[in-house]
C-alpha cells in the first residue's frame, strides 16, 4: 500500500509514453552516472572514448529525458483535452495526494540538480581536455597532436591557445566547436586542415597570459647542427647570438615589433600570409610609415587582407612545429639516434624521407625495409659487422618521418610553413628585404647582424662554445 501510494505521482506523470521514455533516458543515465562516478572523480587520463561516452552522451542522454517528461504531459494533456476529469484534486496542503506530488517534485528536482550540474561541469572540463581536443578525433588532430607532443607546450592545454580565459570566447569556441564535431562526423573537413586558424583569438589574450612581454629580453644564444652528405659525415656547429630584446624596451626582435606604443599592420596577397607586399609601421612617436614590395603597384592595402602584427605571425608553429626532412634529421643526427659511422648516412636517410607514401603503415613498412636495402645492396660486409647500426638507424629515421608527416590527413613535408628563421621558409624575410620607406628615411633591414650575431659557423669545434663550456654537451 506504501509503495502504490509513493509510485502513484511517477505513475501519474508517466502514463503517456514520451513522459515514459523520459523517466527512463533519466534514471538509466543517472544510474550509469553513479556507476561511472568513482572513475570520473579520480579524473584524469581517461580513455578518449570512454570520455565521450561519459562526458558528451550521457549528460545529452540525461537532459534530453528530462525534457521529455514535461513535453510528453503537455502533449498528453492537448491530445486528452476533452477526456481529463472536470475536477482536478484541490491544490492544497491537507491534499495527501498533493502533498507527495509537491515531496517527490522537490526530492526528484535536488538529485536532478545535483547529477546534471555534475554531467554539465564534467561535460565542458572534459571538452577542454588535451585527450578531447587531440586524441578523440584520431586521424584529424594525429598531425597537431603528434607535434604537439614534441614541443615546449607540451604540457600546456590545447585551450590556452586555442580558447583563452572568458566566457565570450568559451561560446565562440563551442559554436565552431559543434560546426567541428559535425564536420568529422560527416567526413566534410579539408585535408590537410587549413592555417593560419581565421578565429585564432588573439596572441595578447592567450600567449601573454603566460609569457609576460615585460619580462622578455637580452640575447640568447642558439646551436645549429649541420651535418654533410659525404660518405664520411662530417658534423659542423653554427652559433648565433639572437638579439631577443624586448621588455618593455625598444631593443631587439621583440622590442622592434612589440615595443609599448609600436603597431606594425600588413597586406597579404595569399591566404597563408606568406606574400606580403605592404607594410606600415607605426612607432612610438605616433609617426607611421609604409614599405612597399618592389613591383607593387598600389598606395595602400588596397583590396588586400590586412593583419595587425602579433606573437602568431613569427611564432606560427609554437606548438605544431613540423620541420623539414633535413632539419628534422639533423636533430637526430645530433641526439646520436643516428649511427654517424654509416657511409652516406645523411643522403641514404634523406632520399628515403623524401619519396612518396600513400598511407602511414606503408611508410612504416617501406622506410626501414628501403634504408636496410641501400646497406644489403651496397655494404654486405657492414650488415655482417654493424647491423645494429643499420637497424638503430633505420628505426630512428622512421621515427623523424612519423613525427613530420601524414599522409592520412595529407600533411607532407612543408605544409605548414614555420615563419620563425628564414633559411627553411621566408619567415622574416617576407618583410625584411631592406624595401625602403615612405616617406623616406626607414628600411626593412636584411643586415645579418640585424637579428643575430654569427659566433661561429659552420665550425667544427667552434672556440666560442669551449669558451663557454657548452662543447662537453655532446
Ligand atoms: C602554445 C599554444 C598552442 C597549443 C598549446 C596548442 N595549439 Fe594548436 N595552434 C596554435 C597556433 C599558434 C596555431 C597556428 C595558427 C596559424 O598558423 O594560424 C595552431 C594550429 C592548430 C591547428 C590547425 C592546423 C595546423 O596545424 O596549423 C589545429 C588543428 C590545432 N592547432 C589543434 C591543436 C590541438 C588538438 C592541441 C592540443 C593537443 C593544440 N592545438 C595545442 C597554438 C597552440
Ligand atoms: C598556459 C601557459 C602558456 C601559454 C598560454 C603559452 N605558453 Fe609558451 N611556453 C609555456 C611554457 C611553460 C614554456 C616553457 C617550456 C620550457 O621552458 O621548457 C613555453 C615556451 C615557449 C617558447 C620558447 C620555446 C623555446 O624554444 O624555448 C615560445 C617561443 C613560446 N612559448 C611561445 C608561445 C606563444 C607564441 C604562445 C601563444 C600562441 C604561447 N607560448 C602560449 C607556457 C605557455
Ligand atoms: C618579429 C617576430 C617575433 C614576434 C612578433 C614575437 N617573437 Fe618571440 N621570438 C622571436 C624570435 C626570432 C625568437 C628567438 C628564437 C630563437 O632563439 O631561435 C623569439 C623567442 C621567444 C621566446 C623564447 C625566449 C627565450 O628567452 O628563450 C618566447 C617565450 C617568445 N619569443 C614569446 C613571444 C610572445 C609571447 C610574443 C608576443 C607577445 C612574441 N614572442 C612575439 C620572434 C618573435
Ligand atoms: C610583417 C612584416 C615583418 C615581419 C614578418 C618581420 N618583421 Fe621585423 N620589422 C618589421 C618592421 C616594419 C620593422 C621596423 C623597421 C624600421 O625600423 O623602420 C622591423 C624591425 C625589426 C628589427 C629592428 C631592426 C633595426 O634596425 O633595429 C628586428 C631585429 C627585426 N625586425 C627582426 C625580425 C625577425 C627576427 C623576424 C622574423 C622572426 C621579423 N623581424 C619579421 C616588419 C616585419
Ligand atoms: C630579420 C631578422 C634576420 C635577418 C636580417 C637575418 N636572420 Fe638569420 N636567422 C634569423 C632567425 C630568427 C633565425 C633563427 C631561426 C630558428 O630559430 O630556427 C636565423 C637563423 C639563421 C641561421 C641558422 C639557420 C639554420 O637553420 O641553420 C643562419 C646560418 C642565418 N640565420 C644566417 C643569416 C645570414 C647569412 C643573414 C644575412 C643575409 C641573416 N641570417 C639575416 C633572423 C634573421
Amino acid at each position: 500500500m506504501k509503495l502504490k501510494q509513493w509510485l502513484s505521482p511517477i505513475v501519474y506523470l508517466a502514463s503517456n509514453w514520451i513522459s515514459l521514455i523520459g523517466v527512463v533516458l533519466v534514471t538509466t543515465a543517472g544510474i550509469l552516472w553513479i556507476f561511472l562516478l568513482p572513475s570520473s572523480l579520480r579524473g584524469h587520463s581517461i580513455d578518449p572514448y570512454i570520455g565521450i561516452l561519459q562526458f558528451m552522451l550521457l549528460p545529452a542522454v540525461f537532459f534530453a529525458g528530462l525534457a521529455l517528461i514535461p513535453l510528453g504531459i503537455w502533449w498528453f494533456k492537448k491530445r486528452h483535452k476533452d477526456q481529463l476529469p472536470a475536477v482536478f484534486p484541490p491544490l492544497d496542503f491537507s491534499n495527501a495526494r498533493f502533498r507527495r506530488l509537491l515531496a517527490f517534485l522537490a526530492a526528484s528536482t535536488v538529485a536532478n540538480l545535483v547529477i546534471g550540474g555534475h554531467l554539465t561541469y564534467k561535460a565542458v572540463t572534459y571538452m577542454e581536455s588535451v585527450s578531447f581536443c587531440g586524441q578523440t578525433c584520431h586521424v584529424v588532430m594525429k598531425p597537431e597532436f603528434t607535434a604537439y607532443q614534441n614541443s615546449p607546450h607540451s604540457r600546456v592545454e590545447c585551450v590556452s591557445c586555442h580558447i583563452g580565459p572568458g566566457a565570450n570566447w568559451f561560446v565562440k569556441s563551442k559554436i565552431s566547436g559543434s560546426w567541428q564535431v559535425i564536420s568529422v562526423t560527416f567526413n566534410l573537413y579539408p585535408r590537410p586542415i587549413p592555417t593560419p586558424i581565421e578565429n585564432l583569438r588573439p596572441a595578447r589574450e592567450t600567449c601573454e597570459v603566460c609569457h609576460w612581454p615585460q619580462k622578455f629580453g637580452g640575447d640568447r644564444i642558439r646551436v645549429f647542427n649541420n651535418f654533410s652528405d659525404d660518405e664520411k659525415t662530417k658534423w659542423t656547429k653554427s652559433v648565433l647570438l639572437m638579439h631577443i630584446g624586448g621588455g618593455n624596451g625598444y631593443e631587439g626582435i621583440h622590442g622592434a615589433h612589440m615595443g609599448p606604443g609600436v603597431n606594425i599592420r600588413y597586406a597579404h596577397t595569399d591566404k597563408q600570409r606568406q606574400k606580403i607586399p605592404w607594410v606600415e609601421y607605426t612607432g612610438k612617436d605616433g609617426k607611421t610609415f609604409t614599405f612597399k614590395a618592389e613591383g607593387y603597384n598600389g598606395d595602400g592595402p588596397g583590396q588586400l587582407d590586412v593583419r595587425t602584427m602579433d606573437c602568431m605571425d613569427c611564432h606560427n608553429r609554437p606548438s605544431h612545429t613540423y620541420q623539414l626532412p633535413e632539419r628534422a634529421l639533423n636533430a637526430a643526427m645530433a641526439d646520436r639516434q643516428v649511427d654517424l659511422s654509416l657511409p652516406y648516412v645523411r643522403k641514404v636517410a634523406l632520399d628515403v624521407l623524401k619519396q612518396n607514401y600513400a598511407t602511414t603503415e606503408e611508410s612504416e613498412r617501406e622506410i626501414p625495409a628501403r634504408f636496410r636495402a641501400y646497406y644489403e645492396k651496397n655494404y654486405p660486409q657492414l650488415m655482417a659487422s654493424n647491423r645494429d647500426g643499420v637497424e638503430r638507424t633505420a628505426k630512428a629515421v622512421m621515427a623523424v618521418y612519423a613525427k613530420n608527416v601524414f599522409p592520412d590527413m595529407k600533411v607532407t613535408w612543408g605544409a605548414y610553413p614555420n615563419n620563425l628563421g628564414h633559411t627553411d621558409f621566408d619567415g622574416c624575410f617576407r618583410c625584411h628585404d631592406e624595401r625602403a620607406s615612405k616617406p623616406d628615411g626607414r628600411t626593412i633591414p636584411m643586415d645579418c647582424e640585424t637579428c643575430h650575431k654569427a659566433l661561429a659557423q659552420d665550425e667544427e669545434s667552434p672556440k666560442i662554445l669551449s669558451e663557454l663550456g657548452l662543447d662537453k654537451r655532446k
